[in-house]
């Protein structure tokens, strides 16, 4: 099969047919690549939800050069031999992104403070980075009652955005779905069928995926301050998953148990309930060494190993740190 090439933020990278641009900027390195709140590489169907990807293309290819009239969803839009994209280098990106978080912050609380997700919220990343300092929304917020999903999973829809990531878990993970996105437009919410519990040995995963502090750990919720913890890889014979997880440590005590993030954020491997809700002894766990957390946020700061990092925009790094 012959490559193609594309060009993106004046960086060229040849890569297969099929390939969207989304995925040849994450090939090229995080300095070109868009954030992406809905848009999760092992989950089918993801992405084209959350508008945080727009790119301009700028030349469509080789054999008809004229831009495309409109920004783009780099995360649903397949490559094309010769097409150019600009990214971090278009300032009406940059104005569009800024829009875009200000639409996603419209009906989000900004309580980070007392949220759980805080540290490792990408849409705190991107506020911080994209957003504006006021609201313009004079209008009251949409509010809903929070509620559990389960004996293990909290649901906060005021500050879901509506990335579908969790409904695409519960659909492509386990093998009952009973939950989903109810109603249309403004009053659009997840729900399950008569509050019903997800119970089934993976919903936990939803957890992981979700971008925000809409779902999270109610074995966890305000015991500790993420940041406070020390990250961990660790694994166990485990006969439902394969029981590689990061272990959240303070002192000797397991404060929770997560997927492995990569340096999207994305769950390498999905771990079951088990291994993330009901093993926080140390000896139920082999230790394999500290983690490295790879974003570029309040979670990677102070004690953390630093990797490879993701940022929302290579404005967001000290000038130092772009060399
Ligand atoms: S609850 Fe979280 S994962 Fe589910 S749609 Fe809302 S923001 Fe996305
Ligand atoms: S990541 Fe592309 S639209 Fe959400």
């Amino acid at each position: 099969m012959s490559l193609i090439k594309i060009t993106i933020d004046n960086q060229t990278i040849e890569v297969e047919p099929g390939t969207t641009i989304l995925q040849a900027a994450r090939m090229i390195g995080p300095g070109v690549t868009p954030p992406a709140m809905c848009y999760y590489s092992t989950l089918e169907t993801s992405g084209g939800y959350c508008r945080t990807c727009l790119v301009k293309v700028s030349k469509g290819s080789e054999k008809d050069p004229r831009p495309m009239p409109k920004l783009v969803a780099s995360c649903r839009t397949p490559v094309m031999d010769g097409m150019e994209v600009q990214n971090y280098t278009s300032e009406e990106v940059k104005d569009v992104r800024k829009a875009v978080t200000e639409f996603l912050l419209i009906n989000h609380p900004i309580d980070c403070p007392i949220c759980d997700q805080a540290g490792e919220c990408h849409l705190q990343d991107l506020s911080y980075d994209r957003g504006k300092s006021q609201s313009r929304y004079d209008y009251e917020k949409r509010t809903f009652d929070e509620i559990d999903i389960g004996p293990t999973i909290k649901l906060n829809m005021n500050r879901c955005i509506l990335c579908y990531r969790c409904v695409k878990v519960a659909d492509q993970l386990t093998p009952q779905r009973v939950h989903g996105v109810m109603n249309r437009g403004w009053d659009s919410e997840i729900s399950t069928y008569i509050e019903g519990a997800v119970n089934n040995n993976f919903s936990g995963n939803m957890i992981d995926v979700c971008p925000v502090g809409a779902l999270t750990d109610r074995t966890f919720r305000f015991k500790s301050r993420v940041w406070f913890l020390k990250p961990y890889d660790a694994h166990r014979d485990c006969p439902d998953c394969a029981g590689k997880a990061v272990i959240w440590k303070f002192g000797n005590d397991i404060y929770r148990v997560t997927g492995r993030k990569d340096q999207w954020g994305e769950v390498a491997e999905w771990i079951c309930n088990t291994c993330r809700f009901e093993k926080k002894d140390l000896s139920d766990w082999i230790e394999e060494g500290p983690r490295k957390i790879d974003r570029h946020s309040v979670i990677s700061q102070n004690h953390y190993l630093k990797g490879t990092q993701f940022v929302a925009s290579p404005e967001a790094l000290p000038a130092k740190e772009l060399k």
